[in-house]
């Protein structure tokens, strides 16, 4: 178990779920420090990504019956690479195995029989046996968690590997919502699941976890965002050339720079990544050690067509928290392919105007039993292709795809014409740039972060330097000792305190310099200590964890005084 774990542990912040019973790796318990963090980074989170950004939040299932994952892509393309040893039966990461033990870095963008050759000529074995796992295949291991709705054999369903394909199956009614208006984000705050291979390192690769994903709907020809708005954001990019060229180190631009330098994949993603920059700031993820990553062409994942992972040092690894993607049209289009309703908006022009139409004949019988029962599909794929590529239809044929055969129409046959419309507008399918962020990770960073061990009055402590927005508690409250009206006092201040809405801590037990030893350790900003003198004048002593200054404020203040500390 790393230090980390250890701590975190042993002060309720999280630990393996379900130990009684042996415990299965991959799952975690947030125990009450762990819960009052978590929540409260997902506070800061909503915050800043539904609220300020006046976005929109849902709370869609996470048990998905399985026709959204084949039209997501996840089913055929949700995998990673799993070499099982023959000596032992344990089952790897075959990527991780290679970049473990060679130095190679991006072993899962490679191909499964070029991951089984580096494994035979770097003799690479099993890291659970020793055994050599040359000559074992590598395979491709769906992630998902599969399981069967209903009685009986039921209906095939999955666990969500993400949150987002809920915003993308609801957009239909989300859009209307929106009064089709773009550009518009829904955001999504909750359980995910991977069937991970080697789960480890805690939070950071779990089979359950929580996620925080905005999908933001873009007219692609629409305005981009104000970046104006987050000018003052330098952001530490290192992109895929500076990562293939040897050397190279990533750059400071502000948003707008990386747009002009053609670095990232548009306005809306240097915009997100300037907001998540200054979030993770917020939570406490030390900006030393902290970059965007630009993923190389191979790494991309089946629906992005540019992506960047905020990522932290954690124990000298770089940990990914975050990915903003540009997903262009591909999820939106997808369902509209395969869901029986409507994934586009209707963009309103100023005035009507007269464009050029083509089009295919909309019946197209006549296209014969050569096509057998997929005559209709293969016209509905003619009626696309005349909207999005005209030039298909110069030559003799035309080939469209359906359901991965390829069927060749004469020309003639389509009933392709262009013709002179006058119209209000059009529909478009938006295109989507997610910001999508792993709590957990964001959760154990700033844990890990934020950790210090220092030297107070010559005794060595352990703190967190938690920020005071997202500290499990606000406030330690103590009466120097519990006798001559100290104690009532004490409680009843908390219990003020505690009705001012702010989240507090009673404690009587050992001596002070303990009490504050025990909130340092769990990050707690402020501890308030009532002694005789309140008694006399209503002043308490307000303890500062970072700086252990004390200063004498009167109690009833505080109330006012400690959500202003908190809130900046
Ligand atoms: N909708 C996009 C998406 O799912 P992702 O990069 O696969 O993107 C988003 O996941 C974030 O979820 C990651 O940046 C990471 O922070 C977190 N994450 C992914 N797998 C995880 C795991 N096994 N355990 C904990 N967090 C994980």
């Amino acid at each position: 178990m790393s230090d980390l774990s250890e701590l975190a542990r042993r002060r309720g912040f999280f630990f393996q779920a379900n130990e009684a019973y042996g415990g299965v790796s991959g799952f975690y318990t947030y125990g009450p420090e762990g819960a009052a963090l978590k929540r409260n980074v997902e506070e800061s989170w909503r915050d800043r990504f539904v609220t300020r950004e006046g976005n929109m939040e849902i709370d869609s299932p996470t048990v998905t019956p399985e026709p959204v994952f084949l039209a997501s892509g996840h089913l055929d393309g949700f995998d990673d690479m799993l070499v099982e040893c023959a000596e032992c039966g344990e089952s790897h990461r075959a990527d991780h195995v290679v970049e473990d033990n060679t130095d190679i870095e991006d072993a899962e963008t490679y191909p499964t029989e070029k991951v089984e050759d580096i494994i035979a000529e770097h003799d690479l074995v099993c890291p659970s046996c020793g055994a050599p796992l040359a000559g074992q295949p590598v395979e491709e291991f769906n992630l998902m968690f599969e399981t069967s709705i209903g009685p009986g054999s039921g209906q095939p369903g999955y666990l969500r590997p993400e949150t987002a394909q809920g915003m993308f199956t609801e957009f239909p009614r989300l859009k209307e919502y929106a009064r089709n208006q773009l550009p518009f984000g829904v955001a999504q705050i909750g359980a995910g699941y991977r069937n991970e291979i080697s789960p480890r390192n805690a939070l950071l690769r779990a089979r359950e976890f929580t996620m925080a994903e905005l999908e933001y709907f873009v007219d692609p020809e629409g305005d981009g965002p104000d970046l104006d708005r987050v000018a003052d954001v330098e952001l530490p990019l290192y992109d895929a050339d500076a990562q293939q060229s040897e050397g190279e180190e990533y750059v400071h631009l502000t948003p707008q720079e990386a747009l002009d330098e053609g670095l990232v994949g548009g306005e809306w993603v240097a915009y997100f990544l300037a907001r998540s920059k200054a979030w993770f700031e917020r939570v406490g993820v030390d900006m030393e050690r902290f970059r965007f990553r630009q993923h190389l062409p191979g790494e991309l994942a089946h629906y992005a067509a540019d992506c960047w992972d905020a990522e932290a040092e954690v124990d000298g690894d770089w940990v990914e928290l975050e990915g903003v993607a540009s997903r262009t049209d591909y999820d939106l289009s997808k369902h509209a392919d395969h869901a029986d309703d409507n994934f586009t908006v209707f963009k309103q022009y100023d005035e009507p105007k007269t464009v050029e139409r083509a089009t295919v004949d909309p019946d197209m019988a006549y296209l014969g039993p050569e096509f057998g029962g997929d005559a209709a599909a293969v016209a509905d794929a003619l009626e696309a292709l005349a909207e999005r590529d005209r030039a298909a239809f110069d030559g003799d044929e035309v080939t469209v795809e359906v359901d991965g055969e390829a069927y060749a129409v004469p020309t003639e046959k389509t009933g392709f014409s262009v013709e002179e419309v006058t119209e209000s507008g059009r529909h478009i399918v938006p295109h989507v740039v997610e910001p999508a962020f792993g709590v957990g990770r964001a959760v154990y960073t700033v844990l890990a972060h934020s950790y210090e061990a220092d030297e107070v009055d010559g005794e060595e402590r352990d703190v967190l330097r938690l920020p005071a927005e997202v500290a499990p508690t606000t406030v330690g409250v103590f009466p120097l000792m519990d006798k001559d009206d100290m104690g009532d006092t004490a409680r009843d201040l908390a219990a003020d305190l505690r009705e001012a809405g702010l989240s507090v801590t009673y404690d009587d037990s050992g001596n002070i310099g303990r009490r504050y030893r025990r909130q340092d350790e769990v990050g707690t900003p402020y501890c308030v200590t009532v002694d005789y003198d309140t008694l006399e004048d209503g002043t308490v002593t307000l303890r500062d964890r970072d700086t252990t200054e004390q200063t004498r404020v009167a109690a009833d203040d505080l109330t006012e005084l400690l959500p202003a500390l908190r809130d900046g």
